[in-house]
């Protein structure tokens, strides 16, 4: 199975490199475009059986699947470019990550219904995505190609297309409030006596914990918490402290504000 990724950049280069790691694609099944070669060169330096070129209308040929990875406002350019060159019977599987192109826009430009829009997160760089998955139809039947091919990349899981922005929000929004917690409580760290450094692999820990036990045991954050919140203790002083100061509230106004 081949495929092209028209778009090798931040998202593109790092499914790229992601997949050639998997098992779904032989790293000769890769075919990459960027605008440029120094793109290009980078990404063949590291997979040198990787089939890397400037020439989209050249890359589309003999694809299975065309996974269309440019800025939003260059996807109808790209599309109108190769569209002469899809298959006439348009049997390919077209994916974009182009964020709020809807699927519907996708399929008028395409001409084809075999379209499906992903969403992954930055961590999709090594291999720790969570990503959504959506199409017009959840039940047509390359569903599960592309929840297979994300899989490779992290955690997938498909969404009806209308909870794309709200899903959007908590995790590709949602790793910058992530990484501006572990920010806030790193420097607070420093605060109270941890060096810099010690505090932000402190708490970069704490989170990976904090998630793991609760994928592990399925169980409500407010269990764990109630675990280690001993009454009159110090972390139910802490915790109450971050919630005058408006802690939760603030998270849900954050994600409200991102799919006003
Ligand atoms: N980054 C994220 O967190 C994220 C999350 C979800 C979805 N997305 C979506 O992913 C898409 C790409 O975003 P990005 O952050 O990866 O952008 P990016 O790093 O700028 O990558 C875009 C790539 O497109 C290439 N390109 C530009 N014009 C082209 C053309 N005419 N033909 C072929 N390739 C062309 C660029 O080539 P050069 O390298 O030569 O300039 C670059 O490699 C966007 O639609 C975005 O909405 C991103």
């Amino acid at each position: 199975m081949k495929i092209t990724i028209i778009g090798a950049g931040n998202m593109g280069g790092a499914i790229a490199r992601g997949l050639a790691k998997g098992s779904i694609f032989a790293e000769n099944e890769i075919t990459c475009t960027a605008a440029g070669n120094a793109t290009l060169q980078k990404l063949g330096a590291e997979h040198p059986q990787m089939n890397l070129t400037t020439d989209n209308v050249q890359a589309v040929a003999g694809a299975d699947i065309i996974l269309f990875a440019v800025k939003p406002w260059l996807m109808k350019e790209v599309i109108d470019q190769v569209k002469p060159y899809l298959a006439p019977d348009r049997s390919q599987l077209y994916i974009s990550v182009a964020a709020g192109i809807p699927c519907q826009q996708l399929e008028e430009w395409i001409e084809s219904y075999n379209v499906i829009r992903v969403i992954p997160n930055t961590a999709i760089e090594i291999g720790r995505s969570m990503t959504f998955i959506s199409a017009s139809d959840l039940s047509m039947p390359q569903m599960k190609l592309a929840e297979q091919i994300f899989s490779e990349l992290g955690n997938t899981m498909v969404v009806p297309e209308s909870q794309l922005a709200a899903c959007t929000a908590l995790a590709s929004c949602g790793i910058a409030f992530a990484m501006r917690y572990i920010q806030a409580s790193a420097q607070g760290g420093v605060e109270i006596g941890i060096k810099a450094s010690d505090a932000q692999r402190i708490v970069e820990h704490t989170m990976i914990g904090a998630a793991e036990l609760l994928l592990a045991k399925g169980t409500h954050p407010a269990t764990e918490i109630d675990k280690v919140t001993t009454p009159g203790g110090i972390t139910i002083r802490g915790l109450n402290e971050m919630e005058h100061a408006g802690f939760t509230s603030a998270v849900i106004r954050g994600l409200k504000e991102c799919v006003r």
